[in-house]
């Protein structure tokens, strides 16, 4: 079960400028009639009629559309709510979609609950804020829809309030977000590119609606808005870069080929690369959970998007790259080898690796400050780990590191500065993660003092401590 309550942060902070900017512009907006908004809700409908396989199926999709991940709180009943999920605009708090009359989803209908889904409109008819990923999940049909809600439905009632908006104002104002969706809600179920094989399409329905890869994979403005000319060629999310996943052979997926593609969405890790921290969270509760038949839909669709361009970098300074080496050798060479070429599946490769080649690179840098853990699944239940060096490299010798990593054995990214690292270092160090009762099973590594119990195990720990709950049961 997951359990995490680091904030989900959805994209980049508002400058104050650009804020009041936007407000003036959302006010004006607000002001219009704006359709649904202002209607009442239809009249309440029971939930009698729903089908064990539409509650089965609605469990799937549930899945696909990673809710649990947002909607759940460490330690708490499932998709009861209460999980910060940041904004441009501040924290927002995920709702209880537990049946619950009251505090939960129990008086939506299959009306209003698509209306949820479509237009990020409420019970009520007030606006929610787009932390809840609607700009998505537009695109699902109105059948999926009604099986979410029938799944949703199926779940005990937990009677959980949950005060989501603390936004300070305006933006606690959630008329605004009418102005918001004027310029970034693109409207609309997904609709059949005839063109396409029904493969292709299938993978477009799940990457574009449910499945809201671009929530991190497509760079953002100021306002949270999506860029859409660069979609899917990678985005800031909370403490972590969302790597390019377009067909560029080199910052993309290019080289991966489809069964690589299929390994990592299934199993979280394959030649290339291992999923952590938020895309690992979206393996283990999302595409792990896909049917081999929608995770090649997906992969085929990927293979489909137009490679972003080759980009031109500036070359690192030699004292720097000679730095980096030094402390490669000492710090990392025992893991990803030498050549960097790695151990499939257990230490990834740093040659060729396209997280390492990133613009940004606070990935990377993330990895070496706070460590990493492989996030276990059934099929291989022990959670390999990379230490924190924070406790122990300074800000130049990571910058320099990275800097050697992202420019050697055929790599080839900007250079990475010390003051990047001192920034993300603070952040980290003010995360909720290094000081939250976590459960053991799931604490991450993120005590930047010294290593952490992510990084060793105690002595006499048995090995079924490590990995999923039934990690171990098959043996005798
Ligand atoms: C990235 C995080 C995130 C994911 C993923 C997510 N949600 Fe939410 N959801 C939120 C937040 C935050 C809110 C509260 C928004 C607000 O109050 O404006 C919310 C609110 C809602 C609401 C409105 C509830 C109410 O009481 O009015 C519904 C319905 C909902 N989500 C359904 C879903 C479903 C179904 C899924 C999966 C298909 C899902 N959410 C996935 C973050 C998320
Ligand atoms: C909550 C944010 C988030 C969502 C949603 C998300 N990703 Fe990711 N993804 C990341 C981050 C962060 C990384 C980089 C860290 C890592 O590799 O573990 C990543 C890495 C990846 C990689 C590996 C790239 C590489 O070069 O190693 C692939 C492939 C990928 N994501 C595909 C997807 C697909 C397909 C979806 C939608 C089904 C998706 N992601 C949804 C955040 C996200
Ligand atoms: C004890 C072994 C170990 C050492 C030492 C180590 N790493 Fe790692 N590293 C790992 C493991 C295991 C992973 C995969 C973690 C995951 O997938 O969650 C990893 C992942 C990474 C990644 C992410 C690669 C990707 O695309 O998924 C980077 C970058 C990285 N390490 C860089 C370094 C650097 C730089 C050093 C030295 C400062 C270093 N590592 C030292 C074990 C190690």
């Amino acid at each position: 079960m997951r359990r995490v309550t680091r904030p989900r942060r959805l994209a980049l902070r508002a400058g104050l400028a650009l804020a009041a900017a936007a407000s003036l512009l959302a006010l004006r907006a607000a002001g219009q009639p704006s359709g649904s908004a202002n209607q009442p809700p239809p009249a309440i409908a029971t939930a009698a009629g729903a089908t064990p396989q539409q509650i089965e199926r609605g469990r799937y999709l549930a899945a696909a559309g990673d809710c649990v991940a947002c909607h759940t709180l460490p330690r708490a009943a499932p998709f009861s709510g209460g999980r910060p999920v940041e904004t441009p605009f501040g924290v927002v708090l995920s709702a209880n979609l537990t049946p619950d009359a009251d505090t939960g989803i129990g008086r939506y209908d299959n009306d209003t609950f698509y209306r949820a889904l479509h237009e990020g409109i409420d019970l009520d008819g007030r606006h929610l804020y787009p932390a809840f990923p609607y700009p998505y999940y537009t695109r699902v049909t109105r059948a999926d829809s009604d099986s979410l809600l029938a799944y949703l439905r199926s779940l005990p009632p937990v009677n959980h309030a949950v005060d989501r908006n603390q936004l300070h104002f305006p933006f606690n104002i959630r008329a605004l977000m009418a102005g918001w969706n004027l310029l970034y809600l693109d409207k609309g179920t997904y609709r059949e590119d005839k063109a396409q094989s029904a493969e292709w399409n299938r993978g477009a329905y799940l990457v574009e609606g449910l499945g809201h890869c671009q929530a991190c994979h497509t760079p953002r403005n100021r306002l949270g808005g999506p860029k859409a000319d660069e979609a899917f060629r990678g985005g800031r999310f909370a403490d972590w870069f969302a790597p390019d996943i377009t067909p560029n052979r080199h910052a993309g997926i290019g080289a991966w080929g489809r069964e690589a593609v299929v390994e990592f969405l299934r199993s979280g890790r394959n030649v290339h690369s291992g999923a952590s921290g938020e895309m690992g969270e979206v393996v283990s509760f999302s595409t792990s959970r896909m049917t081999d038949a929608d995770i090649g839909a997906v992969a085929t669709y990927l293979a489909s998007l137009r490679p972003s361009p080759m980009g031109t970098v500036a070359m690192a300074a030699n004292a720097q790259m000679a730095q980096g080496e030094a402390v490669w050798k000492d710090n990392c060479a025992a893991c990803h080898r030498e050549d960097a070429k790695g151990v499939p599946r257990a230490f990834p490769p740093i040659a060729s690796s396209a997280n390492l080649q990133q613009r940004d690179a606070t990935t990377v840098l993330h990895y070496i400050l706070a460590g990493a853990r492989h996030r276990p699944i059934d099929a291989a239940p022990t959670a390999l780990a990379m230490p924190a060096f924070a406790w122990k490299l300074d800000d130049a010798e990571i910058a320099a590191v990275a800097t050697y990593a992202r420019n050697t054995w055929g790599n080839q990214a900007r250079p990475v500065a010390p003051d990047e690292v001192a920034e993300l270092r603070k952040r980290l160090a003010a995360s909720p993660d290094a000081t939250a009762p976590w459960p053991p099973e799931i604490r991450p590594a993120h005590d930047l003092a010294r290593p952490g119990s992510a990084t060793w195990s105690r002595a006499g720990t048995d090995s079924r401590d490590n990995g999923t709950p039934r990690a171990g049961s098959a043996a005798p």
